[in-house]
């Protein structure tokens, strides 16, 4: 593990803008990321609109570990390990239900919906009194909500989610505090061969790509030209969260009747911001991000908001769980329209996931061939501008959509705390 560090102290130079290859491909690497970032970061685990009611739940996974997010009796989201006590069986596996207690299907031990063991099967007959029910429980996450994301960490000691979060909270707010939002429903969920880290990058600072990757988009007529996101800003908001917001806009892409909404939740200088936005992404680090993006259907001005998790499942392989959000209040056809929106632009089988999929299957697998990853990347772009002063938005801003600042803040809280895990 020494060696590792000292590698990658070596290797990855922010200052220079240098970052070798094999971070996208290493199996060390993945390894100490699973210690040092995803069992100790606060990690978005779903949406308080998907557990609405007691005993609503959804499976989900909290770095790489199975958990039960649910709703108990008494009103409190909770986040259990979905690993069985007696010998370690999933105990639900459901996607999402109602349920006042999971039965475990291996021996029946069964569980209350907020983590205690009530039901032992011929308990008398196999234990006698050597199994006190009262003391076991399933494992419990640390759980944070913020304006109905759910958060949970297995760390114990980490800052209270206020703090980690930070800055990041202004621009968060445009996506889900904005007005009450909802999930379109459950998570689109499918699996690529990529790095997790390559998304996280691209949704916190890549703007760079649109005009070239993405340009399909303006050939559809989608977008007026492919050079259509260029003007705005970039900002890191603090301890690896980046945020790229694309503006202004000649046209506001929300829904109308939804503006009287957001004026009454944000602040003046927020709701000036958001009534500007064209686009906007970000990654919240490590694995979530999220996007506002517009496009003409039909010949209608429409809006989407998409939150997104990246999940590890290996160093070349990860989940993708893809939401749309809408604002509860919303009339049923701008609801339709949006989620139409969603699934032509960023569903799995969306135009851009497409394009960005196939970019990042080929980046981890170039990672990993012997000599791409003795490679070192260039992430020198917008090094040593000026920040820029004008913005009222918190954080380090730069006036431009051409900026790998955010890439390079991100490896440097990746790199932080992969040399701090011990
Ligand atoms: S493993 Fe769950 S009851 Fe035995
Ligand atoms: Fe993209």
């Amino acid at each position: 593990m020494t060696h590792l560090l000292t590698r990658l102290r070596h290797d990855v130079d922010l200052e220079a803008g240098r970052l070798p290859a094999y971070l996208f491909s290493d199996p060390d690497v993945y390894e100490r990321e699973l210690q040092a970032i995803f069992a100790r970061c606060w990690q978005c685990v779903g949406h308080t609109s998907e557990v609405p009611e007691p005993g609503d739940y959804v499976t989900r996974y909290l770095g790489t570990d199975p958990i039960i997010v649910v709703r108990s009796e008494d009103g409190a989201v909770r986040v259990f390990l979905n690993v069985c006590r007696h010998r370690g069986m999933r105990i639900c596996r459901s996607d999402l239900g109602n349920a006042a207690h999971f039965r475990c299907p291996y021996h029946g031990w069964t569980y209350r919906n907020d983590g205690q063991l009530t039901g032992v099967p011929y308990q008398q007959l196999a234990y006698g009194d050597t199994l006190d029910r009262d003391t076991i429980q399933l494992r419990q996450a640390r759980v944070t909500e913020y304006a109905g994301l759910i958060f949970a960490t297995w760390d114990d000691t980490a800052c209270p989610l206020d703090d980690y979060l930070g800055d990041a909270r202004w621009y968060l707010d445009f996506y889900v505090r904005r007005a009450e939002m909802e999930v379109m429903g459950p998570p689109h969920r499918w699996e690529i061969r990529s790095n997790w880290k390559i998304p996280a990058e691209n949704f916190a600072s890549d703007a760079y790509h649109t005009g070239h990757l993405h340009a399909s988009i303006s050939r559809l007529g989608l977008v007026p030209s492919a050079r259509f996101a260029e003007s705005g800003y970039h900002v890191h908001a603090g301890n690896g969260h980046g945020v790229g917001l694309g503006l202004p806009s000649d046209e506001n892409v929300f829904e109308p009747g939804m503006l009287a909404e957001f004026e009454r939740r944000l602040s003046r200088e927020q709701f000036d911001v958001l009534r500007q936005i064209k686009n906007m992404h970000c990654t919240i680090f490590p694995n979530l991000s999220f996007l506002i993006s517009s496009a003409r259907l039909g010949g209608k001005l429409i809006s989407h908001t998409n939150m997104k998790v990246w999940l590890p499942k290996g160093p070349n392989h990860m989940e993708v769980l893809s939401w749309g959000l809408v604002e509860k209040a919303a009339p049923a056809d701008w609801k339709e329209r949006s989620a139409q929106h969603y699934v032509l632009t960023f569903g799995p089988s969306g135009i851009f996931d497409q394009d960005d999929s196939e970019t990042w299957i080929d980046i981890t697998r170039n990672a990993a061939t012997p000599a791409a990853r003795e490679l070192e990347f260039y992430y020198v772009q917008g090094l040593g501008r000026q920040r820029a002063v004008e913005f009222v938005g918190p954080g380090e801003v730069y006036a431009s959509k051409y900026s790998e600042n955010n890439a390079r803040q991100f490896y440097r809280r990746w790199l932080q705390l992969m040399a701090n895990a011990d």
